[in-house]
């Protein structure tokens, strides 16, 4: 079903599966549209399933990557990108070694920077220097984060080194073997950068995210969630599987 709240669109959809696959038609269609789009790209479980059709659609011969250039949101600090748990390693494990983009194409946050200042703002002008990010895809963390913009988060910065939350420490320990070795530290976009963007796709799935859904949505536009910035953004759709729409779905009816 396909609602819009205030300008957003919200796109809710029976299971994981059916979301995962809008996604992909969405990125399908940019890139048909426009074969040298400049796609932003998020990690996180989230949009695995995405980037799944998308390998599929590529190998049926529907979508050519070969001119698309990408930049990725965020890359945990310090991490080396051959780390089995660095946004690098993520991105070629889930698309990148399975599509025909060039390589050169594509930028991730180097975590591992000599003056991180100086590479955040050479960040900023690669994606500048391209037009800004044509499509951007977004997760959110259960607290209201974007890329790794935390709670309280200055919406007019670039690319920048972040502290993380204990929050966002705690969700990201899951995928490491001991909790003393998940990053306390990240690279990210900023939420100028994402504003920026001509389209953004937001991803949410599973019943744990319905409320900070609700709040990105239905909240006030706040730094303390910093997804609901998104509300001023003129061209915004939210994909939600039907849990994370629970808390929604009877005020957009
Ligand atoms: C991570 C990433 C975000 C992602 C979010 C949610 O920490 N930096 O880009 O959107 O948290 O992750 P998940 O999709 O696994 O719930």
């Amino acid at each position: 079903m396909k609602y819009n709240y205030k300008g957003m669109d919200i796109l809710i959809e029976a299971d994981y599966d059916n979301a995962s696959k809008k996604a992909a038609w969405i990125v399908a269609s940019q890139i048909t549209l426009n074969p040298r789009s400049v796609l932003g790209l998020a990690t996180g479980s989230t949009p695995e399933g995405m980037y799944d059709y998308l390998v599929k659609m590529y190998q049926k011969g529907d979508i050519d990557f070969s001119e698309v250039v990408t930049f990725n949101l965020d890359e945990y600090y310090n991490l080396g990108v051959d780390h089995y748990q660095s946004y690098h390693y993520y991105m070629n494990e889930h698309l990148f070694d399975f599509i025909n983009i060039n390589k050169d194409n594509v930028y991730i946050p180097n975590g591992t920077a000599d003056d991180v200042e100086e590479y955040c703002l050479s960040y900023d002008k690669a994606i500048k220097d391209y037009g800004n990010i044509d499509l951007q895809i977004l997760g959110i963390g259960n607290n209201g984060h974007i890329g790794f913009n935390e709670p309280d988060v200055y919406f007019e910065l670039g690319t920048h080194l972040v502290e993380l939350d204990e929050d966002t420490i705690k969700a990201n320990s899951r995928f490491f073997n001991r909790y003393e070795d998940v990053p306390k530290r990240a690279l990210s976009m900023g939420i100028r950068n994402i504003m920026h963007s001509k389209k953004i796709v937001l991803l949410a799935m599973g019943e744990n995210k319905s409320k900070i859904v609700r709040e990105m949505i239905m909240g006030k536009v706040t730094s303390k969630v910093p997804a609901s910035i998104l509300q001023l953004h003129a061209n915004v759709t939210v994909i939600l599987d039907q849990l994370a729409a629970e808390d929604i779905i009877d005020e957009l009816k």
